[in-house]
């Protein structure tokens, strides 16, 4: 059965960790696992705009071997004069893989289930499960325990727009690696209900915990790792949202709240507002690993293509 990767529990705790130790193996040597030798191509598709992503993806796909296309807004038929399901069967006899970025998440799941290749989310409205990985990566290696999956048991502190697509990947994929995930927002910006019972259920088998709280110091406390995300999500800059007069302002990640961790990281996903979301002293201070972390995009994206074309 095909494998694809629309959500961070797509992969199972163990899963996850294989994945993890790929992309650490890659990282130390870029060039030494050709699954896309052909060259094969991969098709790479963008509804919204992206630089890492897109870059990651694309030098990725060359690394391993293979040919990547990369898909424009507005460039295909998709979404406008073709079906989700007439594109997934058309590209499955062309590509070894479709990467797509988008709105919906139900979008996602429709090409999934007609296509004979892996798809795999590159950010949707609600995850964004390879940043997640890419963030995985870079925890251990700055923060890593050393022990099992080297993830187990790390706290991690989210900040800002708790009902966005990179909470909901950082409530699952934390609490799927064992993590201990705390998300500080204000009402009305929190997870879903159904994400809250997921990660949780998914931590009575893992061990890991999600929390959820208004309180931003208390979020902070002995955690291993801050890290927060834009106020204003590709897509809601049109329904009239903006930064300005934020509910987020209190949640911004601080100097202050840095002090409160367990000599704490700081991630963030980029591309980043300055005085906004993270005080600018944070994220271009000695604590942030944030290019770490975009590096590791390429890495984990490597790991997790190889891993996909061969399961
Ligand atoms: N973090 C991330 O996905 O960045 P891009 O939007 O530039 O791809
Ligand atoms: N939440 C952000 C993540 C960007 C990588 C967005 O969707 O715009």
């Amino acid at each position: 059965m095909t494998r694809h990767f629309l959500k961070d529990t797509d992969l199972s705790p163990d899963e996850l960790t294989e994945v993890l130790d790929l992309a650490e193996e890659l990282k130390a040597a870029p060039y030494s696992m050709r699954p896309l030798e052909g060259p094969q191509t991969v098709a790479v598709f963008f509804d919204k705009t992206s630089t890492r992503t897109r870059v990651s993806f694309a030098a990725g796909v060359s690394q391993l071997g293979g040919s990547p296309l990369i898909i424009n807004p507005g460039e295909s038929q998709l979404g406008h004069k073709e079906s989700i399901p007439d594109t997934a069967r058309v590209l499955d006899r062309m590509v070894s893989a479709i990467v797509w970025r988008t709105f919906a998440q139900s979008g996602l799941e429709q090409m999934a289930e007609h296509a004979s290749v892996p798809v795999i989310n590159a950010l949707s409205d609600d995850y964004h499960p390879c940043q997640i990985l890419a963030d995985l990566v870079t925890i251990r290696e700055h923060r890593g325990t050393g022990e099992g999956n080297g993830l187990a048991g790390l706290t991690m502190s989210y900040y800002g727009d708790g009902a966005n697509n990179m909470a909901n990947s950082y409530a699952l994929g934390g609490v799927n690696a064992g993590m201990h995930v705390r998300i500080a927002a204000p009402a009305g910006y929190q997870p879903a209900d159904h994400v809250v019972a997921e990660a949780r259920a998914l931590g009575r088998r893992t061990g890991g915990t999600l929390t959820v709280t208004e309180d931003p110091l208390a979020a902070a406390q002995d955690a291993d790792v801050l890290v927060t995300d834009t106020w204003v999500s590709m897509g809601q800059d049109s329904t009239g949202r903006d930064d300005s007069g934020s509910p987020f302002a209190r949640f911004q990640v601080t100097d202050e709240l840095m002090s409160l961790g367990r000599d704490p990281i700081f991630l963030h996903c980029l591309p980043a507002y300055r005085g906004k979301e993270v005080a600018a002293s944070v994220i271009d201070g000695p604590a942030s690993v944030v290019f770490d972390e975009a590096e590791n995009r390429l890495h984990a994206q490597k790991a997790l293509l190889t891993w996909l074309l061969s399961n």
